[in-house]
């Protein structure tokens, strides 16, 4: 392993003299953790991401034409949705399918002191989003009578607080030994105007999270997806933490993804049509001939706000970050440097010491560069990827903000309008407001049914009391 010497000249060629003269004159245990964690970077690598996106950073404009991109249409009869789901559900009964979650992020737009997925969000019960989603993943289990077994991307900064979290309630009654946590990577945060690498104490670089896109590397990085091959798993069902509407298993979905012609079976998504032309979604666009997910902040107004001839927004298709991804791709991204995702960067406030000084800085402004990877941008990277159009009410009822929009408050109510559209077509009569919204609030549990045809049969209340609020 090199020492301190051996680094400190190579800082030094890098351009890194403060951080360089710093560790030259740091002692004892101090140092050990230092060169612990720079050992653990690629220098070379950090110094050239440091010449691409610091202080002499050059967006390069898009120069390729953006269009709306094709997807299949949830009201088309023109696909045979009854084969893809006979053809997924095989899928899934065969032991072929595993879920993942992105939990890596630090939900700090909600305002929670713990791991997102930890977040009471039920609409009665305030069951976690953790335990919502391991609920549904035992319903599939009992319903396909095959294992299901989920894989949990957390970070460092969430990693031990999730683990526990499952420990202390039993895994939500999932076996233990389907369940995979794995940390992913990071990336050193940089200083915005002089590309020095940045300490956020005496002995220890700052870093950030590298992005749901680092998801590939640490799949590879951490066993999971040596895991994956040997359960003979083939495809993963990806989903984000903040999302308690997602269809974790999708039959239709899957066997559109690894069984239609005009899909490779790599990287499919799911959308919904946007509810308004400024909804904080990405959209899936064509980028010259690439489809490509172009985030909410990266998509010009004039085009966000364009309509055709029937007043819709013809950059309609937003992302609710569902994909099915092949195993076999997520190692060519993982390992063949030829797959290499691009970074995001963002220019953030981060605390740090100052080493020059011995001072601990708390910046007023942004002051630093925080590089992430996308996980969707592996789009571009597979040979045919697809997108399916699915139902916002079915499928979608993020938990972002602390109020307003994609809040606690709106998931609630969109939870609940779920569930009162399962059970009225149910035949049970639903109370309504005078804007037609539900006047109740109306949790249904995985365990109770996965989708509306589940009710079917079931012991179903003929109407719901005006105000009521209850589980099913
Ligand atoms: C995200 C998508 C957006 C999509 C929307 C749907 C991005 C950049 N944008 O927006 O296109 O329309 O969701 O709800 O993702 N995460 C990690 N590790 C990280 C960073 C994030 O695991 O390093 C996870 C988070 O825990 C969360 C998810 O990724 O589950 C989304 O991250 P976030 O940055 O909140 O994206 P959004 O702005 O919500």
């Amino acid at each position: 392993m090199p020492t301190a010497t051996d680094l400190s000249s190579k800082l030094e060629s890098i351009g890194q003299s403060a951080l360089a003269k710093y560790l030259a004159g740091v002692q004892g245990d101090a140092a050990d953790i230092l060169l612990n964690q720079l050992n653990q970077f690629s220098l070379d690598e950090i110094a050239q991401y440091i010449k691409t996106y610091g202080p002499t950073y050059h967006p390069t404009p898009p120069e390729d034409s953006i269009a709306p991109a094709p997807y299949f249409s949830i009201s088309d009869t023109s696909w045979d949705r009854a084969t893809y789901q006979k053809k997924g559900e095989e899928l899934v009964a065969a032991g072929k399918i595993a879920c993942f979650t992105v939990a890596g992020g630090q939900g700090s737009r909600l305002g929670y002191d713990g791991p997102k997925g930890c977040y009471p969000t039920s609409c009665v019960t305030n069951k976690s989003l953790f335990e919502m989603f391991a609920q549904t993943i035992y319903a599939n289990e009992r319903k396909y009578n095959a294992t299901i077994p989920w894989y949990i991307m957390t970070s460092p900064l969430n990693h031990e607080q999730t683990v526990a979290f499952f420990n202390k309630h039993s895994h939500f009654g999932l076996n233990p030994d389907n369940i995979k946590f794995f940390e992913q990577g990071v990336m050193p945060s940089f200083d915005a105007a002089t590309g020095d690498l940045l300490l956020s104490d005496p002995t220890h670089l700052a870093t950030n999270p590298d992005g749901h896109g680092g998801a590939y590397k640490a799949l590879h990085k951490s066993g999971a997806l040596e895991d994956m091959i040997a359960r003979g798993i083939e495809q993963l069902s990806y989903f984000q933490v903040d999302n308690p509407n997602a269809k974790i298993v999708d039959p239709v979905f899957l066997g559109l993804h690894a069984f239609s012609p005009e899909s490779s079976g790599e990287f499919s998504s799911k959308m919904v049509a946007k509810a308004s032309w400024d909804e904080k979604v990405g959209v899936f666009c064509r980028v010259g001939d690439t489809l490509s997910v172009v985030e909410y902040s990266d998509l010009p107004t004039e085009l966000a706000q364009m309509t055709n001839d029937d007043g819709e927004l013809m950059f309609n298709a937003g992302s609710i970050a569902i994909h099915a991804i092949s195993i076999a791709f997520i190692n060519k991204i993982a390992t063949d440097p030829s797959y290499a995702l691009p970074f995001h960067r963002a220019v953030k406030k981060v605390a740090h010491f100052d080493p020059a000084t011995g001072q601990h800085v708390d910046p007023q402004e942004p002051n630093a560069i925080k590089l992430e990877q996308f996980v969707f941008d592996a789009i571009a990277l597979a040979d045919r990827s697809i997108v399916l159009e699915t139902d916002r009410i079915e499928e979608f009822a993020p938990v972002k903000n602390a109020t307003g929009a994609d809040s606690i408050e709106t998931s609630k109510r969109l939870q609940s309008q779920r569930a009162a559209n399962w059970l009225a077509k149910n035949g049970v009569t639903i109370p309504t407001n005078d804007d037609g919204s539900v006047n109740a609030t109306i949790e249904l549990s995985p365990l109770t049914a996965l989708c509306s045809n589940d009710l079917a049969g079931t012991d179903l209340p003929d109407s719901i009391e005006p105000g009521a609020s209850i589980e099913l």
